[in-house]
């Protein structure tokens, strides 16, 4: 028997596929500490790293939320800590190689504090071949716990503590939609808002659907309610999450749909919405024309394509081809012209050809993004593109992707250099990387802009001309 087998609580594959019709319930005012745990972190101090996606971002801060009931207080300095979070992603191997090298990290410091523990959560949590290997060869790791039993972490740790043996819980059929967990937002003026959970799309390379389970929509009233506290609070921006927010409302059969959802979220009046990720199959003409409805929903669309061909499109299920994704696009570009659009790509699928290659090149070359993310194919274990035979060297992919890059770079200073001259609204950030005399925000179209102010503007939008456009970034002039 590998200690594997003894676990009962992790994470299964073939769970994880499943989706059923039954409606998930929606529970609010459901959580609690469990009897003794408001002190179990005092005096204590507590690590939280986060890898991958903004549903991660946002799942720590419940994490970070749900830590301070108890007692603890976050520290950034990883030698000094308690106990030691690391919150996941599974999305490329590249990312959970990371995470293996600071598991490894963690060992040493373990020798300094045996008292330490060692938690491990989101998106590799899920994976049935992660957990096998942190059983296997990182003993040293206390707790593992899934994206779906964040709201368990207080008995988890409690439990982790008393035992000598790893704390395994990890659901991979998706929990009730739990509404009231505490948070401790990472911004005062920008907030993440999740509008639903999961995934149902089985896009052939993605592991996201068996780590965040079954789609489940938030109910409009709560997400307006959590909008409508954040403008009492002052914050300045929201971005609605969901892996596919186009699907929004789906599940939830009311008659509502992200379109209007967005128009509602609208009247709030919080200065400036944000949502991501779009899906181009779920994008209705009539979400375009909500986006555009409203002055402040901001003028920013992030619509991965992944590749522009359109076998290779099918054999990734994206369940659009070439011809359809630039129906949409172009609907967009047609009412929103001066929208920023950006763009996710893979290059290398298996078995991609030059000629398929060619076509990726090809869209992006007409769609001038402002943006793109560009990723190498990367297997991921259970997913039916990893069972896929692939004939492309490394070497092959790496090269695309260098000429990609070529062309996300020069399409990027394109759309960028449009802007000087131009009278911007930005909401700062704060000081800038460089200075601290340099401010830096986002206008509405997400480009970021660096430029000289006083730092007592954080938090507020203020007209910035544009001075110079450089490939990433904007440099400006403070003008009101
Ligand atoms: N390999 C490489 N890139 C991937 N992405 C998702 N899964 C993989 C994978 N297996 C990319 C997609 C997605 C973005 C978040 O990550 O482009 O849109
Ligand atoms: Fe990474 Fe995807 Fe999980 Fe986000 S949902 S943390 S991108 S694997």
């Amino acid at each position: 028997m590998t200690n594997y087998d003894k676990i009962f609580n992790g994470p299964n594959l073939k769970a994880a596929r499943i989706r059923t019709k039954e409606k998930v319930n929606i529970v609010h005012d459901a959580y609690e500490l469990p009897l003794g745990m408001a002190d179990f972190g005092k005096g204590k101090t507590y690590y939280l790293k986060t890898y991958g996606c903004q549903a991660n971002e946002r799942d720590s801060e419940t994490i970070a939320g749900i830590l301070e009931t108890m007692g603890y207080q976050e520290i950034d300095d990883i030698d000094h800590a308690d106990l030691i979070v690391l919150n996941t992603c599974a999305i490329r191997e590249n990312a959970e190689d990371k995470v293996f090298g600071k598991i490894g990290y963690v060992k040493n410091l373990k020798k300094f504090n045996p008292n330490l523990i060692l938690a491990i959560c989101g998106c590799m949590a899920q994976e049935e071949s992660v957990v096998n290997k942190i059983l296997e060869k990182y003993q040293h790791v206390d707790l593992v716990f899934g994206t779906h039993n964040i709201n368990h972490l207080p008995k988890l740790l409690q439990q982790a503590n008393q035992e000598k043996d790893v704390t395994v819980e990890v659901f991979s059929t998706e929990g009730d939609v739990q509404e009231d967990l505490p948070a401790k937002r990472a911004d005062k003026y920008k907030a993440w808002v999740n509008i639903m959970y999961g995934c149902n799309k089985f896009c052939t390379y993605c592991i996201v659907p068996y780590t965040r389970g079954k789609e489940r929509s938030r109910l409009k009233e709560d997400i307006i309610k959590e909008v409508a506290e954040l403008v009492d609070q002052g914050y300045q921006e929201v971005t609605l999450l969901g892996q596919n927010v186009n699907s929004y409302g789906n599940d939830l059969e009311l008659g509502y749909d992200f379109g209007d959802l967005i128009k509602e979220v609208a009247k709030t009046n919080i200065p400036r919405i944000r949502f991501t990720t779009s899906h181009p199959y779920d994008f209705t003409f009539a979400m375009v024309d909500a986006i555009n409805s409203a002055d402040n929903i901001m003028p920013y669309i992030h619509l991965p394509v992944q590749s522009g061909n359109s076998e290779i499109l099918k054999l990734m299920g994206r369940k659009y081809d070439r011809e359809q994704y630039l129906e949409l696009f172009n609907y967009i570009k047609k009412t929103m012209p001066n929208a920023a659009i950006t763009t996710d790509i893979i290059v290398g699928f298996p078995n991609e050809t030059d000629e398929q290659f060619e076509d990726t090149m090809s869209i992006y070359d007409y769609c001038e993004y402002d943006l793109a993310y560009t990723f190498v194919y990367s297997p991921r274990n259970g997913t039916p593109a990893a069972k896929m035979a692939d004939n492309v060297d490394l070497q092959v992919k790496s090269d695309r992707l260098r000429r990609l890059n070529d062309m996300v770079n020069e399409k990027a200073m394109k759309a960028n250099k449009k802007f000087e001259g131009r009278i911007v609204e930005v909401l700062v950030d704060g000081p800038s990387k460089k200075s601290d005399k340099v401010m830096s925000g986002y206008t509405r179209e997400n480009k970021l802009v660096n430029f000289a102010a006083p730092s007592d503007l954080t938090g507020k939008i203020v007209s910035v001309k544009i001075t110079e456009a450089k490939t990433w970034t904007l440099n400006g002039e403070l003008v009101g």
